[in-house]
């Protein structure tokens, strides 16, 4: 699907040359896991199709990093989402959520019908957003177990725990 222009941001599908950026944006966020910014240029490469970028004023300001489990592809799993400090607040969260849905339910005959994300308790903001999208999706939200602070075993690290937002109806 071609770039879209959504209050005041264009979003679209990232390509290569956006890794890098999406890499320092994880790391100005202070909050997200830092991978390498090899795996921002795999993610780009290789499941461009369900991530997106955000940008205003042709400056990268948000993104969505997801990818559809191979086992369960009528699942969106969203990996990261960061929005710059100074983009929040702005709706832009859930309007990069709501769009990547959206296109992965149009596009190609997805299929996909829930949005799972794993979510620090701790992590207020996030929490906020998941609980808008699925208002937005009219759809359930339920917690799972996700990943046990043991399952990090080395060095801290929060627990995950698991939201599913699903069944999507269609329409
Ligand atoms: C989480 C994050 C992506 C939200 O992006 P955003 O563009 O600011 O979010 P939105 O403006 O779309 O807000 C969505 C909802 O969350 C709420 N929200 C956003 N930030 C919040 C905060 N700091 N505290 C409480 N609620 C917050 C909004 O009020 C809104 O709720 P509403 O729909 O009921 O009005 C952003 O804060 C961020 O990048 N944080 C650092 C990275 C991170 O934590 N990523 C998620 C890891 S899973």
């Amino acid at each position: 699907m071609p770039e879209s222009v959504k209050q005041g941001f264009t979003l679209r599908r990232p390509s290569l040359d956006d890794a890098a950026w999406i890499w320092r944006l994880v790391r100005e966020t202070g909050v997200l896991d830092e991978n390498s910014s090899y795996a921002y240029l795999l993610l780009c490469r290789d499941f461009a199709e369900t991530c997106l970028v955000a940008e205003r004023d042709s400056q990268l300001v948000g993104f969505v990093t997801a990818y559809r489990p191979p086992s369960r592809t009528d699942v969106l799993f969203v990996w990261q989402i960061g929005v710059s400090s100074m983009a929040r607040r702005q709706g832009l969260g859930l309007l990069m959520l709501t769009e990547l849905v959206s296109r992965c339910r149009c596009e190609g005959g997805y299929g996909v019908s829930f949005v799972e994300a794993t979510v620090t308790r701790s992590n207020q903001a996030s929490q906020r957003l998941f609980a808008s999208l699925a208002k937005r999706l009219q759809a359930r939200l339920v917690h799972g177990e996700g990943f046990r602070q043991t399952h990090f075993r080395f060095g801290h690290h929060e627990a995950e725990p698991l939201i599913q937002i699903g069944p999507i109806a269609d329409g």
